[in-house]
């Protein structure tokens, strides 16, 4: 990409014929010398006689510079300067002006000319200021091309690195079904019944495919619990639970160099927080704990009572919504809960699970499949 510098090193003001010049002066004498001078130069030079002729004559014409007179009848100076860096960003304007207009020429700068130069003047201070302003002009102009080119380049490389990120979580999920066959019907359930509560409670097509995301990718980080542990029978050792308690961090550490993937975050950090503040990894309590983390604990759990473990057979149907019940207001929001057993039954009649697995070449931003 081109740097500040040679931009600035190449910018060579065009010069004589290249050039298309608008002078306006509502003195004949003074536009006609001008236009005589610079035409020798090999300006191509037009004349108005003050701001309003001036404007019609930039709208038709393509001028590099504009050389104007600040006091005029109709529109003076000042206001054609405002109007015409406004319409006509592209014109370099430049105004003329007498010793005692000075103040007047400083409005002329603050209102878009880019420099003046006091009358009488020879031509060779003209040449120059005209020399500066075209310079001055083609620099503003590679320098804003130079920003949005800028801006589109680092857009480029934040999605590059985004889909880098992407296949490498899509290898883990891949990699973490491989270890532990259960979650990936297990993910693809829980987001299942996590979007039919949340369709059932109205939430917003946004918040729905967030949560949708963040069902899907829920239990990622235990792609760092080893398959001993993940595939075990029986019950687990202090130490071994301490290693599965670390799955929502490990999740949220592998998710969060991505930066479409931050705002679902808190939701997979706190999905083992319970009601009551005695989950973890925060024991964070109540409304505290963010509404889609409380909604994936009932999915969650709902489905890992109604499957088959390592560690147990399924449970009923009618034993896991007692269990969940029986846990409204300590393990579970009790509104997610009657939520929960309403939006259930639909789930039976309507819904396939494995419309919800996670898919090939999906990024982050991908449709919202709200259950119907
Ligand atoms: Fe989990």
């Amino acid at each position: 990409m081109q740097s500040r510098k040679s931009i600035i090193e190449e910018t060579e003001a065009p010069w004589g014929k290249d050039v298309r010049l608008l002078v306006v002066d509502d003195e004949e004498f003074i536009r006609s010398i001008i236009r005589e001078r610079l035409e020798i130069e090999g300006f191509s030079v037009d004349e108005a006689q003050n701001g309003l002729q001036a404007l019609a004559m930039l709208r038709d014409g393509d001028y590099s510079v504009l050389l104007t007179d600040i006091r005029m009848p109709e529109m003076d100076g000042v206001a054609l300067l405002r109007e015409a860096s406004r319409l006509f960003p592209d014109t370099a304007r430049i105004v003329m002006t007498a010793n005692a207009e000075l103040e007047t020429a400083v409005a002329a700068l603050k209102n878009g000319a880019y420099d003046y130069i006091l009358k009488p003047f020879s031509f060779d201070i003209l040449f120059v200021t005209i020399q500066n302003a075209i310079r001055k002009q083609a620099l503003e102009r590679q320098l804003h091309d130079y920003q949005v080119n800028l801006e589109t380049r680092v857009k480029e490389q934040t999605d590059l690195i985004n889909s880098f990120y992407v296949r490498s979580i899509q290898s883990l999920i891949k990699a973490l079904e491989a270890k532990d066959l259960y979650t990936r019907g297990h993910s693809q359930r829980v987001t299942m019944y996590s979007m039919a509560i949340a369709t059932e409670m109205g939430l917003s097509p946004a918040h729905i495919e967030d949560l949708r995301r963040a069902s899907i990718l829920h239990d990622l980080g235990k792609i760092g619990v080893t398959e001993t542990i993940l595939n075990k029978p029986g019950k687990l050792t202090r130490e071994e639970f301490d290693e599965v308690v670390k799955h929502p961090e490990v999740g949220t550490q592998i998710l969060s160099p991505i930066p479409d993937f931050r705002k679902i975050l808190p939701a997979i950090l706190h999905h083992h927080e319970r009601f009551d503040g005695c989950g973890y990894p925060k024991r964070i309590a109540g409304t505290e704990i963010p509404l889609a983390s409380r909604i994936m604990a009932v999915a969650d759990t709902y489905d890992a009572m109604t499957s088959t473990r390592a560690y147990r057979p399924a449970l009923p149907e009618e034993v896991a919504t007692a269990e969940i019940l029986r846990c409204s207001g300590s393990q579970f929001d009790p509104e997610i809960v009657s939520v929960f057993l309403f939006a259930k039954d639909k789930i039976q009649e309507n819904s396939d699970p494995s419309q919800y697995e996670w898919q090939d070449g999906e990024f982050p931003d991908g449709e919202c499949r709200p259950v119907n």
